[in-house]
């Protein structure tokens, strides 16, 4: 029997019929067609899913939906649009981080995760942080760059809004 599963999703108030048992990744991608949210290994090892839950980083092929009733989940769709990028999408652009793509919402969503609760990581916070992504393109150089450019971007937009 499908069960109603509510939540918070890109900050809007979200109401979806589910099976009991349904993965929110499934949930994502096939029911409310946030397709942003990509299937890479379905077995937890590429981080291909990630998505925010209150914040947080989880692999959304792992995690049963209706885990998250009640809560508040973030997809890539939620971030920026294309008109208004977020600084960690503009980042990823920037210093060539994004070649086919795949990897890129997780790792975004990630170095988001990560920026909001340190807005000045060391590299290896950033690697601890983006080490259960995999990407096959580029090497990750550029990624690290574009998350320590990331961080330089937030932290002068904060400054301006301090001296406002
Ligand atoms: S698709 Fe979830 S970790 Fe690979
Ligand atoms: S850009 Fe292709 S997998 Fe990372």
């Amino acid at each position: 029997m499908m069960k109603a599963l509510t939540f918070t999703l890109n900050g809007d108030q979200t109401r979806v019929e589910v099976d009991p048992g349904e993965l929110l990744l499934d949930v994502l991608r096939r029911r409310l067609f946030l397709t942003g949210t990509k299937k890479g290994c379905g077995e937890g090892e590429c981080g291909a899913c990630t998505v925010l839950l209150d914040g947080q980083p989880v692999l959304a092929c792992l995690l049963p939906a209706m885990k998250v009733q009640g809560r508040a989940v973030t997809t890539i769709e939620g971030l920026g649009h294309e008109q208004r990028l977020h600084p960690v999408q503009e980042a990823f652009l920037e210093k060539g981080a994004v070649q086919c793509g795949f990897c890129t919402p997780g790792m975004v969503l990630s170095s988001k995760s990560l920026l909001d609760g340190q807005p000045q990581p060391s590299e290896d916070e950033i690697k601890q942080a983006l080490s259960g992504h995999l990407c096959r393109c580029t090497g990750y150089v550029q990624i690290l760059e574009a998350v320590k450019d990331a961080a330089e971007k937030m932290t002068r937009a904060e400054g301006r809004k301090g001296h406002a």
